[in-house]
């Protein structure tokens, strides 16, 4: 572990840190060679593969950034860490937690065999593909756009602008997404749907093809590491109930069937998505020693360079890293 400094949280400290981080990207980006951009949405193949940033943004405002900090990419599955926010926050927990399960899978995000083999009376969770595409059905409003409207009014809260959705980025995936169709007809016919098929997918593609950088990660995260309120204003942006279901989703399913690895070697809550962006949530922690963000932080990390589960590759190796150095893990 990091030793050296009496108090983590000074200017001092924050140029120290950012050194041990700049090195850590500049190791690990050795690592994306060793994985593949995502292929199966063709634009992403598009991607550098030798990208890597990560952003850390701590709840007293502390900010280290370092590597490709600047380059927008697509939310994908991230956002359903957003949309069943909104879900919950539109329809109550109960409601939500009444129709889709909080059980890992153990599956590639994509599975739809789960689903036929266990026919399960509902999804597993809101993180893989169909527990996210039943959420989005569950979205208010009758179109793709009023049912994204309170996902971006969200995201404009906790960012202060309105990210863009990338139109080719949507129009490649709704092109492309054969087995996302598949899964939606299957759905359909078990009838956890809540809204009209097509309408649903699009909402659902439209959500993934949001564009945010690490910084904007890394902002998401520290709230919802604070609990869901805004450290400076005290606004509560999001409920604390709600905040709690999702950390403890991002735990246990946020990285598909990586997760226990992921919860055993780094320890916090975190979502990946296949365009090569994570978001993890280091929550307050109480130890004997100062540490690093001991307040907790939010941590956004752009890897276009994929594991063989769809994880960031350098991504996850800098995060363990980091959360082993700065001793991040909430066990
Ligand atoms: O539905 C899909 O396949 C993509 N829009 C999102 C998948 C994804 O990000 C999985 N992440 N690792």
């Amino acid at each position: 572990m990091v030793q050296g400094a009496a108090n983590w949280n000074t200017e001092q400290t924050q140029e120290w840190l950012q050194n041990y981080v700049d090195d850590w990207v500049a190791f690990y980006r050795k690592h994306t060679s060793d994985g593949e951009v995502a292929s199966y949405i063709p634009i992403l193949k598009e991607a550098n593969k030798d990208h890597l940033g990560i952003s850390i943004l701590g709840k007293n405002g502390m900010a280290i950034r370092s590597g490709d900090v600047g380059i927008p990419f697509t939310i994908q599955s991230i956002s359903k860490v957003i949309s069943f926010i909104v879900a919950c926050m539109e329809r109550g927990v109960g409601y939500m937690l009444d129709r889709v399960d909080v059980e890992p899978t153990g599956e590639a995000f994509n599975s739809i065999m789960h689903l036929e083999m266990k026919k399960p009376e509902k999804p597993f969770n809101p993180l893989v593909n169909a527990g996210a595409i039943t959420v989005t059905s569950m979205l208010e409003g009758r179109t793709s756009d009023e049912k994204l409207e309170p996902i971006f009014h969200l995201l404009e809260h906790i960012l202060g602008y309105r990210p863009a959705l990338n139109v080719d980025v949507y129009e490649s995936e709704r092109d492309s997404s054969m087995r996302n169709r598949a899964i939606g007809y299957y759905l359909l016919e078990i009838g956890f749907l809540e809204s009209d098929l097509n309408i649903t997918l699009e909402t659902y593609f439209k959500q993934c093809s949001i564009e945010v950088t690490v910084d904007d990660l890394a902002r998401i995260g520290m709230i919802i590491a604070n609990d869901g309120e805004d450290p400076d204003s005290k606004e509560e942006i999001i409920p604390r109930q709600v905040t709690r279901i999702a950390k403890a989703l991002m735990l246990t399913c946020g990285m598909y069937d990586a997760s226990g690895k992921f919860a055993t070697y780094v320890g916090i809550p975190a979502k990946s998505g296949v365009s090569g962006g994570i978001i993890a949530i280091a929550p307050p922690r109480v130890r004997e020693e100062e540490l690093p963000f001991i307040n907790g932080c939010g941590i956004g990390v752009y890897g276009p360079a994929l594991d063989d589960k769809g994880n960031s590759i350098a991504g996850i190796r800098l995060l363990r890293h980091i959360a082993k150095q700065w001793d991040l893990s909430i066990f």
